[in-house]
């Protein structure tokens, strides 16, 4: 009997241990692979952007943000009422006194639609007007900002909620949730945290029903939540436009993964973000979407397999049925990311990466990078101004960055994302009462 129990014993964590494996070698985070640095592995840009002026360039813009709108990501979401509902101070010494913590409540919508949402906003003492940087986020500002009396998610107190588990942050890097506060303001910068999901649910069949019933009368509601979480970003500019204490030239808008691809759409469309960090975007992001390695849009919208047992989900309800439809043959799509990114110039743009994250495609989204920078030079700028993946120029209008580790925010990142973003904003003392022009030429 003893022998019994003991080999059922064995397969019992035998089980277990294939169970991780197979979670580690699927799965965004854990990755058992290594991005080379070789670019030359993925395909060129494909179709090449061929204008030779920025006329040129300008003349057909309108008409292919058209076909993304189609093919991937729905419509930008116009329209839609905007309410600054409540205000309020949470910690007017956060961070050892070096600044405030507030929370402000964003309605979006109006009738049965509506959606409200919260934002944690922390800004750095003194008289000037500070850079700010919108982040969304998986996390609750209950994670972003512990222990501060905010609401939680569910409409109660923060302080009545459990903070993240620490396994968490350990696999996901020491800033997947928490917001260093002191870090940003000890350079400058104020930082907006909302929860993404609180405007649209990250869940299929929820997202699109909440998605669809914020219709009335002239308003063009989102089809993929991509857009839609992109467009709360708008909503906390509308709110914050008149506030004396905010820089609106010096405004960026920061995103890891899912929100990484949010980010991008949104600085397309309001030219009001002067700089962009897409961390870890992946498919529907900076990576390519023809791309046949790392995670593919195929299982990013059907999800995978894991030893073929496991399933991990997929996410239709990011974007348009359109790609939803193109998933199992993207070869077919007339667009590639490249071309996406090039609709964001001149916005500087940072495209983090991890060298473990594969399946995020550090290698495709190098490509779309060197695919996008002929109209960020159009532009005036230095586009993507590095000889290789590794070789990170925190001050060109196209940033590349790749880093050791996975699918994380880590230290390393904290550190380069305000590199970025002090080359990127203008400097005030330098610009003053001028809007963005850092990376553009007269
Ligand atoms: C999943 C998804 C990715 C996404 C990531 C994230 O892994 O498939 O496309 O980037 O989640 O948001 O962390």
């Amino acid at each position: 009997m003893g022998l019994v129990l003991n080999i059922v014993g064995w397969i019992v964590r035998l089980a277990v241990v294939l169970v991780i494996l197979a979670l580690m070698s699927s799965c965004t985070m854990l990755g058992l692979n290594y991005a080379s640095l070789d670019t030359e592995n993925k395909p060129e840009a494909r179709p090449a952007i061929t204008a030779e002026t920025l006329g040129e360039w300008e003349s057909g813009r309108a008409d292919l943000l058209k076909t993304f709108e189609t093919v991937e990501y729905g419509p930008w979401p116009s329209g839609l009422a905007v309410e600054l509902v409540d205000r309020r101070m949470i910690d007017p010494d956060l961070a050892n006194g070096a600044g405030t913590l507030e929370e402000l409540t964003i309605r979006v919508g109006s009738g049965e639609g509506a959606r409200i949402f919260h934002v944690a906003l922390a800004l750095p003492s003194g008289n000037g007007k500070s850079p700010l940087i919108i982040s969304q986020s998986f996390s609750s500002n209950c994670e972003a900002f512990p222990g501060q009396p905010l609401t939680a998610p569910d409409g109660g107190s923060c302080e009545d909620h459990d903070t993240m588990p620490g396994f968490v942050s350990s696999i996901f890097g020491e800033f997947i949730a928490l917001v260093p506060a002191d870090q940003y303001f000890a350079r400058g910068y104020g930082y907006a945290s909302w929860l993404a999901g609180e405007l649209i649910p990250d869940r299929d069949g929820d997202a699109q029903r909440i998605m669809s019933a914020m219709t009335g009368e002239g308003v063009t509601s989102p089809t993929g939540a991509v857009a839609g979480w992109g467009a709360g970003i708008s909503a906390v500019i509308d709110v914050l436009e008149q506030d004396p204490s905010i820089d609106q030239d010096r405004i960026a808008a920061l995103g890891h993964s899912r929100h990484g691809k949010s980010v991008i759409v949104a600085g397309v469309y309001d030219r009001r973000i002067s700089a962009v960090i897409a961390h870890q975007s992946g498919f529907g992001g900076a990576a390519s979407s023809r791309s046949t390695t790392g995670e593919t849009v195929k299982r990013m919208i059907h999800g995978a397999r894991a030893f073929g047992v496991i399933k991990l989900d997929g996410y239709p309800h990011w974007f348009d049925q359109t790609f939803v439809d193109y998933a199992n043959h993207t070869e077919d799509l007339p667009v590639d990311q490249h071309q996406y990114l090039a609709l964001l110039a001149p916005t500087p743009v940072f495209l983090g990466n991890g060298r473990r994250d594969v399946w995020s495609d550090p290698n495709s989204t190098y490509r779309m990078a060197e695919g996008a920078d002929r109209v960020y030079e159009l532009y005036g700028t230095d586009g993507l101004d590095q000889s290789g993946m590794q070789d990170f120029n925190p001050a060109a209008a196209i940033s590349y960055y790749i880093r050791p580790g996975g699918h994380s925010i880590t230290q390393q990142d904290i550190t380069a994302f305000m590199d970025f973003l002090d080359a990127a904003l203008p400097q005030r003392n330098e610009v003053p009462g001028e809007p963005n022009k850092a990376n553009v030429s007269p």
